[in-house]
């Protein structure tokens, strides 16, 4: 054989075999919202225990890497992608992802992060399961909304007043009715099942 042609063969092989490698089995829809719908009207109106500073934001890095243990699934660097991530299905959340936190108020996230998720067993009650307190709650979500909010604190705050504000997205459009009465606060017409 031909060099050339043996370098093209061969270069034909590992492509071959990079793309036999299993998926990485990616997040659930951000537009299905997590929380019961006979209990978002209430999650979606909570508002942090505190007045939300760079030094909250701080204390919930120490959460997310410390005693909410955290970033083992969700990454050092909050992008979904920690040791734990590993062949889950959902996907842990990828906190860097800005139309996340333009879709999901902060208190529907600490909803999650008190009862965990209907939709992924891993993410577990860490509040009800008493190995964090509901402002360390609050600080790790303040946390992990920073991640996308950047230093845009009414985008970190996350009041269901500021997602309902936000621009619908190109996904959001295919599902625009649905989605317009769960940001406006309705009970959401949204099935929570597993597909
Ligand atoms: C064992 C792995 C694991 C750990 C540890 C973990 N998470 Fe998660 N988390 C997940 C997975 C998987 C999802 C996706 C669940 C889903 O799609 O409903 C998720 C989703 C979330 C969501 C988004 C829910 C939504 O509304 O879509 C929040 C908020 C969250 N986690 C916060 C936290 C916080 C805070 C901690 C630490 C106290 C934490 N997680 C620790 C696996 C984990």
């Amino acid at each position: 054989m031909q060099r050339g042609r043996w370098i093209q063969a061969s270069l034909g092989v590992t492509i071959a075999a990079l793309f036999s490698l299993p998926a990485q089995a990616g997040e659930l829809d951000i537009l299905k919202p997590r929380v019961p719908a006979d209990q978002i009207a209430a999650a979606k109106a909570m508002k942090p225990p505190f007045p939300v500073t760079a030094d909250i934001i701080a204390k919930g890095k120490e959460v997310f890497n410390g005693a909410g243990t955290c970033y083992t699934c969700h990454g050092a660097t909050g992008k979904g992608d920690g040791p734990g991530a590993a062949g889950m299905d959902p996907a842990p959340r990828n906190f860097t992802n800005h139309k996340f936190d333009q879709v999901r108020t902060a208190g529907e996230m600490v909803w999650v992060v008190t009862n965990g998720s209907p939709l992924q067993p891993a993410m577990v009650g860490f509040v009800s399961a008493g190995q964090i307190t509901d402002k360390q709650a609050w600080e790790a979500v303040m946390y992990e909304r920073s991640l996308g909010c950047g230093g845009d604190m009414d985008c970190v705050n996350g009041s269901a007043d500021w997602v309902a504000k936000q621009p619908v997205h190109e996904e959001s459009a295919k599902t625009a009715s649905p989605v317009a009465a769960t940001l406006a606060g309705g009970p959401s017409p949204l099935d929570l099942s597993l597909h």
